[in-house]
């Protein structure tokens, strides 16, 4: 297994460009599913998580090309329905295939996701969506198989602003007979992009970016161009970076709009952050001072940087407190940040940071992708060497990580 060895403590500088949006792709690759026609996608970051989405797509019969940031995909011949445990279990954004392939076939066969390392994750509020537009499901054998003659357009209200959920049903209602409205829906920009996206393949949606989602259905998509906005949660980790480590840092090809809740938490610490249209200009201060965070959905604080956040108040002058509501189990780096030094104790849902002047370097394990990268946010900022294991899981997200850290001085490198 693949290691991170990090040599922290120096100050860093320059300019960082931001790829294409790993979440915005997981949601419009699965979407192709719905078009029979050529889609080129620009902007495509080449993650582990995207080429595995574009394997399941390949398994269910699609054909596509991915170079260069660009992905032409064609999925006018599919030939399966079935999503299997081997490829959900690897990755739970699979189950997007669900609504394009009850769409496509009249039936789909797709395991159930099961918990992972930050929470249960059910699919309740997909399954109960997808019901209320006349889907019926029946649970065999860790498997649900759904099957409808034609989705009839209705009204769906979530429980919960699932990010999830809200892309299912769109990619439901997008293709079904009548008007789908989806109240209490998300707002992240990941899911705005999937619309407008799915706009220029000829669907109907309005609201896009609001909690009221309008779709009326129409009976074909065709083949479009698209370019994947810039990820956001890439764009507020380098911030962090640039707040944590660097003397001057430029951050390039964002939407500060995307960030704003970051950005604002990072200029209370003290940190000085400058914007302009795409772009964002960081200084570090000595030592930020703390605050107190609540992770909620967008335009909230963001769920996946709570724990590189984390990580950058660490050394804070003072005592903060970060309180998670989305996921119940997203602590696993707290134990990984004390074996750095950092002194911060958990209880349930709330972790209570005591900065610390220094991190040093010592043998740490990722547990999931965010995780990982507040390790090594923190290994560049702890003294001597930081050894980062299981590094796999930040490979699922951030593209080229290494290379764009050492442009700007860092010294990180892959240990085979
Ligand atoms: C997506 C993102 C992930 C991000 C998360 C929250 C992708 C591929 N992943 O995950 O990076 O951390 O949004 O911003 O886009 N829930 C239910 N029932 C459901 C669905 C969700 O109870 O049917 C719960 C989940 O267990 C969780 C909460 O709702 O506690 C949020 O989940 P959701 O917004 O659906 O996140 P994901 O789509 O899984």
């Amino acid at each position: 297994m693949e290691k991170y060895s990090i040599f922290g403590g120096k100050i860093l500088s320059g300019e960082v460009i931001i790829s294409g949006s790993k979440n915005s792709s997981l949601a419009i690759l699965p979407a192709c599913l719905l078009i029979k026609g050529k889609v080129t996608l620009r902007n495509v970051p080449n993650l582990k998580d995207v080429r595995f989405m574009l394997q399941v797509i390949e398994s269910l019969g699609g054909e596509f090309t991915f170079e260069d940031n660009t992905v032409e995909i064609d999925t006018s011949s599919l030939k399966s329905f079935i999503a299997s445990y081997e490829i959900v279990k690897q990755m739970r954004a699979s189950i997007y295939v669900l609504a394009p392939l009850l769409h496509r076939f009249g039936e789909a066969r797709v395991s159930l996701p099961g918990g992972c390392a930050i929470g249960n994750r059910p699919i309740n509020l997909h399954i109960k969506g997808l019901k209320d537009l006349g889907v019926e499901f029946q649970l065999e054998h860790g498997y649900i198989e759904g099957s409808v003659d034609k989705m009839k357009g209705q009204e769906i209200y979530l429980d919960f602003p699932s990010v999830g959920a809200t892309c299912q049903l769109i990619l439901a209602g997008v293709l079904a007979e009548g008007k789908t409205i989806i109240l209490n829906a998300a707002k992240e920009p990941e899911i705005e992009d999937l619309c407008n996206f799915l706009n220029k393949a000829g669907a109907q949606i309005e609201g896009l970016g609001t909690n009221s989602i309008n779709i009326t259905g129409v009976v074909s998509l065709s083949g479009c161009e698209h370019s994947i906005i810039p990820d956001r949660i890439e764009t507020g980790s380098f911030t962090l970076l640039g707040a944590a480590v660097c003397e001057d840092l430029v951050i390039k090809n964002i939407i500060p709009t995307h960030i704003e809740a970051v950005i604002d938490k990072i200029k209370e610490t003290g940190v000085s952050i400058t914007q302009e249209k795409n772009t964002i200009r960081i200084k570090r201060t000595a030592r930020p001072k703390n605050i107190d965070i609540k992770t909620l959905p967008y335009p909230a604080f963001p769920t996946d940087l709570q724990a590189p956040f984390m990580s950058f108040l660490s050394t804070s002058d003072g005592f903060s407190i970060i309180h998670e509501t989305i996921f119940e189990n997203r602590f696993h780096h707290v134990a990984e940040l004390n074996r750095l030094g950092a002194d911060i104790k958990t209880e349930g849902q709330t972790a209570y940071i005591k900065g610390v002047k220094q991190l040093f370097g010592a043998q740490i394990m990722a547990s999931d992708l965010r995780a990982g990268f507040s390790l090594v946010l923190a290994g560049l900022m702890a003294d001597d060497e930081t050894i980062i294991n299981r590094i796999y899981h930040i490979d699922r997200g951030y593209e080229n990580l290494e290379n764009k850290i050492k442009k700007l001085g860092g010294d990180i490198k892959r240990i085979k």
